[in-house]
């Protein structure tokens, strides 16, 4: 289905996230026949720029990272334009009124208005604001949606206030929460997987379940990005938004139709049902940890506290691995070990689920466990391992698997990436992969005690960069008897 005529108005368009992700998003889904030719990009930072020039910068940055060439480039930057408005002075948005008028005149978009918000989020509640002072916020002639970027929030309090800021302008079916998480392809497949298989659904909880293990494994370390990165840290950058995502697409209860509603009732359902950690739990289940220096693929690689934009004495976490339960019937009593870092020996983001052993090892003490993983990223698939005889004389077990990869059931043109496929969604009105919310205070509201403990009294512990992170994460599991997996 194509996007609908509008006019996407970005809010730091002259930021990394326009040139990364935004606008190549939009010129693949252009490329590609979604966007009707009746769009319009209308880029708003405070940096003084023309249209040409704007354009000219757009341009560069497709060529460089989409190989953009020819007609449909043309064609597409033709539909760029750029305004600079001091983001955070309301009478600066008069400026804003000319151009969509013109806009929405020249493209036929009858008033439809996409904001998206990928400025700082000290900008959040202020844009909303100077909008409304214009009459920008309101449905009158055409909709209009705001995209908001995370983090939402720094902790529970200042979330539930940015809520109230935003909803004073918009309403909740105007407000698109994004986690990009929630876009990708397998994150999606999950559910198709649960609740159209009757192989699995009838296994799909804590009477066969062991235990689920959810990993968010990155190579690089913070990059560029050091200043924001250590006002945030592992559990607000991963944990509390993307990860906490995918562990409630894994856990939900199936929707009684697949709308936005429904399916967003399921997910803030199982976030409420987490079971609530006290500082005596999260001593025994949460492992933090910061990588130091190292040599990784016989380069030299930077601790973290040599990253540009840390701190010397910094305290923030890296690395992150918790033992989580949910309280409901499917899931009493099956933990959920999740984890995430930078500076791990890969990149993947995986879903393990351990099933439970036979009631009787008639064959061999060490018969495989079956094992379900779901391989978010890369290379996109699903193996069930299990175990079978070894050939030859005895009945030994020997583990094997069965894989399905994504690719081999679609080409790269219908595989959507998660920013084509959320703009698209946004464009058409449909908010089933965006936050609402309830599901993002949720997530706050169990976390908010992981981050006061890790103020108060969490040790963050060293690890070498391109290890698995520290030793003190595999206690944690071996406790129970297991071992992480170290996907390659
Ligand atoms: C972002 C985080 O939201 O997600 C980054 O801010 C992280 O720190 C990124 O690297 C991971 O996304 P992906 O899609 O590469 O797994």
């Amino acid at each position: 289905m194509k996007a609908e005529n509008n006019c996407i108005v970005i809010f730091g368009a002259s930021g990394d996230l326009t040139h990364r992700k935004l606008i190549p998003a939009l010129y693949n889904l252009y490329k590609i026949g979604r966007l009707e030719e009746n769009f319009s990009v209308l880029g708003v930072a405070r940096t003084d720029m023309t249209d040409d020039i704007f354009r000219q910068k757009m341009r560069e940055t497709l060529i460089t990272h989409e190989n953009a060439e020819g007609e449909t480039l043309d064609n597409f930057c033709s539909h760029l334009y750029y305004q600079a408005v001091n983001t955070s002075d309301s009478s600066d948005y008069v400026k804003l009124l000319p151009r969509l008028d013109e806009l929405h005149d020249k493209y036929q978009t009858c008033g439809n208005t996409l904001y998206y918000l990928s400025t700082p989020p000290s900008l959040y509640g202020v844009i909303p604001e100077c909008l409304a002072a214009h009459g920008l916020n309101t449905e009158e002639f055409g909709w209009k949606r705001i995209i908001v970027e995370k983090p939402f929030g720094y902790d529970i309090k200042t979330a539930k206030a940015l809520d109230v800021q935003i909803h004073r302008f918009f309403e909740e079916h105007q407000i698109y929460r994004i986690d990009h998480y929630l876009g990708k392809e397998t994150v999606q497949n999950l559910l198709v997987l649960r609740f159209s298989n009757g192989l699995f659904e009838p296994l799909w909880n804590r009477n066969f379940i062991d235990y689920v293990e959810i990993t968010g494994a990155e190579k690089i370390g913070v990059e560029q990005r050091g200043g924001y990165y250590d006002g945030s840290g592992a559990m607000r950058d991963m944990f509390q938004n993307h990860l906490l995502q995918v562990l409630a697409m894994v856990a939900m209860e199936p929707p009684a139709i697949i709308n936005a509603d429904s399916m967003r009732d399921e997910t803030a359902k199982v976030l409420y049902c987490l079971h609530p950690l006290t500082d005596e739990d999260l001593k025994h289940n949460l492992v933090l940890g910061q990588y130091t220096a190292s040599t990784v693929d016989d380069k030299p690689v930077k601790g973290y506290l040599e990253e540009a934009g840390v701190p010397s004495d910094s305290t923030t976490e890296t690395y992150m691995a918790l033992r989580c339960q949910i309280d409901n019937w499917r899931w009493a009593g099956v933990p959920f070990y999740v984890r995430t870092g930078k500076r791990l020996p890969t990149r993947v983001t995986e879903i393990v689920i351990h099933f439970k052993t036979t009631p009787h090892p008639v064959f061999s003490q060490n018969a495989p466990d079956n094992k379900l993983i779901i391989r978010i990223q890369p290379d996109e698939g699903i193996s069930m391992f299990f175990g079978l005889k070894k050939p030859g004389a005895g009945f030994d077990a020997k583990e094997v698997s069965m894989d399905f990869r994504y690719s081999d059931i679609s080409s790269s043109a219908d595989l959507l990436t998660a920013y084509e496929r959320l703009l698209l969604d946004a464009m058409k009105g449909d908010a089933t992969l965006f936050a609402r919310t309830d599901a993002v205070h949720a997530c706050w509201k169990f976390v908010q005690p992981i981050l006061d403990y890790k103020e108060n009294q969490g040790r963050v512990y060293e690890y070498e960069a391109g290890t698995w992170g520290p030793v003190e994460a595999d206690k944690l599991i071996a406790r129970e008897g297991r071992v992480w997996r170290k996907p390659s």
